[in-house]
């Protein structure tokens, strides 16, 4: 852990965004893009991050839960004005103080922790984190001397004709010692074009004191990237996936087509999983070693196990265990378990269920709330009844049972262990175990009919 706190700056309402949804819980990668910040500080190792919010602030306080410390920024008056809202929590703090923006995702905990010790191996009082930026347009320009040493800040709005020709700008993101940190801050005006405190001023203001000020510089621009509309967000969005392919592939995985595989930034995948075009694995979907997914195949929050085998299929909120084949045209819903081995064929949705080992619905079914055993075999267009109107009822399947096609389990219903039903039944009461049970009307043969009605 470092002796490191950060403040993450998100108050902003994000006007270029033209959303209801502060700008901050915007998701890239399938996260919002405050929480690939508070994840990189994480990953660095601070020892606290608070989070200054206004905008929505209560949105965004209730979407990060007990991740950070927050506070309110009523009026947005700027970054400083901004920093200046955590100076209650920060009076004993005598470490460093990392500002962060919310609205940065594409930050690293490894970016955090190398301007931390740039910072420190500097003995500075203040470091800017700088980026050389192909396009600097709205970012504020880092002034230098002859020698080479940072002057200060100066914004887009600000800048003369020729400072905008900088292409080094500012990240954003900061370390400073608190105490000097806040001494500044005091001293901070906002005599410029946006009528802002600036956080940035604080780094002249320090100068001026004759305290060391410091940069250290990105080694790629893409990490500081600060994001204010959709355009940049799509930006954002294509490089958080190029980076988790990459990820990916050198830990074993065989991506097909990395161009049309959309994994979000959190999803685990095993070595020797071999992902087919056009597949999302989202949110905490953890897939295991030696699978074959997709193609076309959507996996939400969902767990895989090893040697699964599933294309054109949906899941969401599922557990499937080893060696289950699914699809073409699965849909699997949220609180639904696959024992190992399950085979799940063409044209099958599963719902809030649990489905023991080696059990199969090769074919055209619907099973919603039950709990089946091993070794059962559905046959083709077979359903489960689950609903009449009001009330959802449960179906139970005992191991080795064989259910003829086309039948209707009209729940509440118990089949018994071992048992069989005919064909285009419509079980309305429970199967024994080992008994047959046949519900359909039975079939009469009329002698000669199409002969006489000619
Ligand atoms: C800011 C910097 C600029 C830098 C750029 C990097 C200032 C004055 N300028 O400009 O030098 O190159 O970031 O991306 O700091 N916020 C608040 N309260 C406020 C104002 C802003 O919390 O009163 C938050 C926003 O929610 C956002 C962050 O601070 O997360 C940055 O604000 P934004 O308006 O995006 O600043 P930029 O114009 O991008
Ligand atoms: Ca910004």
């Amino acid at each position: 852990m470092l002796d490191l706190v950060t403040v993450i700056l998100a108050a902003g309402k994000g006007t270029r965004m033209k959303s209801k949804l502060p700008k901050v819980l915007h998701k890239a990668a399938g996260k919002p893009m405050l929480q690939h910040v508070l994840d990189a500080a994480k990953a660095a190792g601070a020892k606290r991050n608070i989070v200054v919010v206004g905008f929505g602030g209560d949105v965004v306080k209730e979407a990060m839960g007990d991740q950070a410390e927050f506070v309110f920024q009523t009026e947005q008056l700027g970054t400083g004005h901004a920093v200046m809202q955590a100076a209650p929590l920060l009076k004993d703090e005598k470490g460093t103080v990392m500002v962060l923006c919310g609205d940065t995702p594409l930050v690293t905990g490894d970016l955090i922790a190398k301007l931390y010790e740039g910072h420190k191996a500097a003995g500075a009082k203040a470091t800017v984190l700088t980026a050389i930026m192909p396009d600097s347009t709205g970012y504020g320009r880092i002034l230098r001397t002859e020698t080479g040493e940072v002057a200060g800040i100066v914004e887009q709005k600000d800048a003369t004709e020729e400072q905008r020709q900088i292409k080094e700008v500012n990240s954003g993101i900061y370390c400073f010692d608190s105490q000097e940190l806040f001494q500044a801050l005091e001293q901070v005006g906002c005599d410029n074009a946006q009528g802002e405190y600036y956080l940035p001023d604080v780094l002249g203001i320090l100068r001026e004191q004759g305290k060391k000020i410091w940069a250290v510089a990105a080694d790629d621009y893409e990490s500081t990237l600060g994001i204010n509309s959709r355009v940049q967000l799509a930006g954002a969005e294509k490089i958080l996936r190029r980076r988790k392919n990459i990820e990916l592939m050198d830990n074993g995985v065989t991506l097909m087509d990395p161009d049309s595989t959309f994994v979000d930034a959190d999803v685990e995948v095993g070595p020797d999983t071999v992902i087919y075009p056009f597949t999302w694995l989202e949110g905490k979907t953890k897939i295991g070693a030696n699978c074959q997914i997709g193609p076309n195949t959507r996996f939400s929050d969902t767990v895989i196990g090893n040697e699964v085998v599933a294309q054109f299929t949906y899941g969401h909120e599922c557990v499937v265990d080893d060696g289950v084949t699914m699809g073409p045209y699965v849909h699997l819903r949220p609180n639904t378990h696959l024992s190992t081995k399950v085979k799940i064929g063409n044209f099958v949705e599963v719902k809030n269920s649990n489905i023991g080992v080696g059990s199969k619905l090769p074919h055209l079914s619907y099973i919603g709330d039950t709990d089946m055993g091993s070794g059962v075999n559905m046959g083709c267009g077979t359903i489960t009844v689950n609903y009449d109107g009001k009330t959802k009822f449960r179906t139970t399947i005992g191991n080795d049972a064989f259910v003829g096609c086309n039948t209707n389990l009209v729940a509440p219903v118990t089949v018994g262990d071992g048992s069989y039903i005919g064909a285009g039944s419509t079980i309305t009461k429970d199967v024994p175990a080992s008994d047959l049970a046949i519900g359909r009307a039975r079939q009469k043969n009329i002698t000669g009919w199409a002969d006489k009605r000619k």
